[in-house]
């Protein structure tokens, strides 16, 4: 058998780690591991130089944070895209954008096959072979957490002992964390009774809204086309953008979640996340269209936020289908300029005030003052013919009678 070359998604956790002494074994492979900096990484060096001394052959650790937000999390925020209502899709916008360039880097490198950390019970392998699919059909997919026979956390320790593997300098959480950018999913540990409060210590980067300041604080998100581009006046790149957004909410207790979520493999879990940042936009957003989008467009679009979601969520990011939403949302993004004015005050990001050049309100029209224009007459019209169908069954119900 020739020897494979495999391109590993890889973290510097435990799991990534463990799965580079294994795939070599298992596999008779050459590792090159691919980590990807998505606002998570807070030491470059210690990873690589980890990676190496696991046994990786080489490693590409690449700067992702701008790419992720402009061509993934801000194109989910263009859609209002909400999994369940809810969850701003985290790390569900993750996968997708990782396993892409690790296609790339498998076609540059000549490697035979992908690899990923995931276990069989969550939605993020689903979407890492998804997009392998999609992206490279002909390559081989791996997933040693799915194949290896250690039953616990405890055994991978030992097992990672055994292989010499460096143990990293950060400080052990007893939880499981997903970060980015876009926000920070909590898991594992005390979480997974769902009666349990969240302990302090679970959140990572918001204060509890009780110990948040007793003051107001407001500020001005500016969107271009549906793409955030200004806080309070000042032009921000997509990446200063978000770390501000999320220390200005984080530092008001804004984007906590505690959820129930449905993964795509039918299980239920217990979620708790983080995303300041994200929910400040998420309701800036909203309100703006609210304001320039038409109605119908405006409804017909909450629909589309729902299945744009799911597609997500679900790893079907390079799908015909998402990509057929994606040029939806994109028309009626042309919009979507205009000014939210927020106050952010204990958990709560509230938009208080609108403007925008293609505003659709009229105040002559809305008003209840001397200012109003609008035609009282043509409404009874409207409402004879509205109401038709209700009159002509309340006819036929009352002389059956
Ligand atoms: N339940 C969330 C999702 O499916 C979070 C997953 C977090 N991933 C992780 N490897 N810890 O998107």
């Amino acid at each position: 058998m020739t020897k494979e070359k495999i391109v590993l998604a890889y973290s510097g956790g435990l799991d990534t780690s463990i799965a580079i002494p294994w795939l070599r074994e298992n596999y008779d492979a050459e590792i090159i591991a691919y980590t990807a900096d998505l606002g998570q990484i807070k030491d470059g060096r210690g990873i690589h130089n980890k990676a190496l001394a696991t046994g990786a052959k080489k490693i590409y650790l690449e700067d992702l944070r701008e790419k992720f937000l402009k061509d993934f999390a801000f194109k989910s925020l263009a859609a209002n895209a909400l999994y369940e209502g809810k969850y701003p899709l985290i790390s569900a916008l993750s996968r997708p954008l990782i396993a892409q360039r690790m296609v790339e880097i498998a076609k540059k490198e000549g490697a035979t096959a992908l690899a990923h950390g995931c276990t069989g019970k969550g939605n993020d392998q689903v979407r890492f072979e998804l997009t392998f699919k999609a992206l490279a059909p002909e390559l081989k997919i791996i997933a040693p957490a799915r194949e290896w026979k250690f039953k616990s956390r405890n055994e991978e320790i030992v097992y990672s002992r055994k292989k010499k593997i460096p143990v990293s300098a950060t400080k052990k959480s007893p939880y499981s964390i997903d970060k980015n950018l876009w926000g920070i999913a909590i898991e594992c540990g005390v979480l997974e009774d769902p009666w349990k409060e969240p302990p302090e210590d679970a959140y990572q980067i918001t204060v509890s809204p009780k110990k948040a300041s007793d003051r107001e604080k407001y500020l001005e998100i500016e969107f271009r086309k549906g793409v955030p581009v200004k806080i309070s006046g000042k032009e921000e790149q997509p990446v200063a953008l978000l770390e501000k957004l999320n220390k200005i909410g984080g530092e008001n207790g804004i984007g906590r979640l505690d959820i129930m979520e449905n993964r795509l493999v039918g299980i239920k879990s217990r979620e708790v996340y983080e995303a300041p940042g994200a929910t400040i936009l998420y309701n800036a957003h909203d309100a703006l269209e609210g304001l320039v989008l038409d109605k119908e467009t405006f409804h017909y679009k909450r629909l589309v936020a729902e299945r744009y979601s799911q597609l997500i969520y679900n790893g079907l990011w390079f799908s015909p289908e998402r990509k057929a939403l994606e040029r939806f949302v994109d028309e009626t993004q042309k919009r979507v300029s205009g000014t939210l004015r927020l106050k952010l005050y204990k958990g709560n990001a509230i938009v208080v005030g609108r403007k925008s050049p293609l505003s659709l309100y009229q105040e002559n029209l809305a008003t209840y003052s001397e200012k109003d224009i609008f035609d009282q007459k043509s409404a009874q019209g409207f409402i004879d013919l509205y109401g038709l169908p209700m009159k002509i069954e309340g006819e036929m119900r009352r002389k059956k009678k």
